[in-house]
C-alpha cells in the first residue's frame, strides 16, 4: 500500500497473518499522528507488525534511530523489507517476545499499539517492564480501543508510571502518554 503519514510518502508491504494488512489500523495512526518524536530520539516499536509506527519514527528522529520488535517472523520479516523500501538507514527489526531481544537497552520512547488478542498478561507485562527500559524522562505511548478495554490499560500505566495523561481520541481509539520520572530513581 501506499500512504501518506507526517508528511512522508510510505510504501508499505503486507500479508495474509500479519495485523490490519488491508490499511492502517485506526488506532495506529492515532499514533503517529501525535506521539511527539525528537530528532536524537531513540525509539522502541513495540510490537511493530510491517513496521509502520517504527519507519515513521525513524524518519523523525533523524540523527536518533528506531528499533522495531515483533514476536512473528513474518511481522519481522516484513518490516525489514518495509524498512529498506523506505530507504530508512537509522532503523533495525528484531524478533522475539516483548523486551528480549533489547534486554540490556534503554530508550527514550517506546511505542505500543497492544497484543489484545495475546491477552492481559501479555499486555500488563509490556507495559510493566517498558518503564525499565526506559531512559529518565523517556516517553511511553500506548494507543487501543475504547471498546476493548484502553481505559484499563491506562490504570495499569497508572500503576506503572504514575501520572498518565490522554493525548488524543478519535474513532473509538484513545491515545495515551507516562513518563519515566526522577521521583522514584533513587
Ligand atoms: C495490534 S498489533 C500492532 C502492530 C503495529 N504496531 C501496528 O500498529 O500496525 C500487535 C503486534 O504485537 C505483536 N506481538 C504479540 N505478542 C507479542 C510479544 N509478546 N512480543 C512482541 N510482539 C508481540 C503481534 O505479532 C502484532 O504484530
Amino acid at each position: 500500500m501506499a500512504v501518506g503519514l507526517r508528511g512522508f510518502a510510505l510504501r508499505l508491504l503486507t500479508e495474509a497473518g500479519v495485523f490490519s494488512r488491508e490499511r492502517i489500523d485506526r488506532g495506529t495512526r492515532l499514533l503517529i499522528d501525535h506521539f511527539e518524536v525528537c530528532a536524537t530520539d531513540r525509539v522502541l516499536d513495540l510490537g511493530c507488525g510491517y513496521g509502520v509506527v517504527g519507519i515513521v519514527a525513524a524518519l523523525l528522529a533523524p540523527e536518533g534511530s528506531a528499533t522495531l520488535v515483533d514476536i512473528n517472523r513474518r511481522a519481522v520479516e516484513l518490516a525489514r523489507q518495509n524498512v529498506a523500501l523506505n530507504n530508512i538507514s537509522n532503523a533495525e527489526v528484531l524478533c522475539g517476545d516483548g523486551f528480549a531481544p533489547v534486554r540490556d537497552r534503554t530508550f527514550d520512547l517506546i511505542a505500543l499499539n497492544p497484543p489484545i488478542r495475546a491477552g492481559l498478561a501479555v499486555v500488563h507485562r509490556l507495559i510493566a517492564e517498558s518503564r525499565d527500559h526506559l531512559a529518565q524522562a523517556g516517553r511511553f505511548y500506548l494507543v487501543g480501543r475504547t471498546k476493548q478495554g484502553v481505559v484499563r490499560l491506562s490504570q495499569k500505566m497508572s500503576a506503572t508510571f504514575g501520572d498518565v495523561c490522554e493525548v488524543a481520541k478519535g474513532g473509538g481509539f484513545r491515545l495515551y502518554r507516562a513518563e519515566k520520572t526522577n521521583s522514584d530513581s533513587c
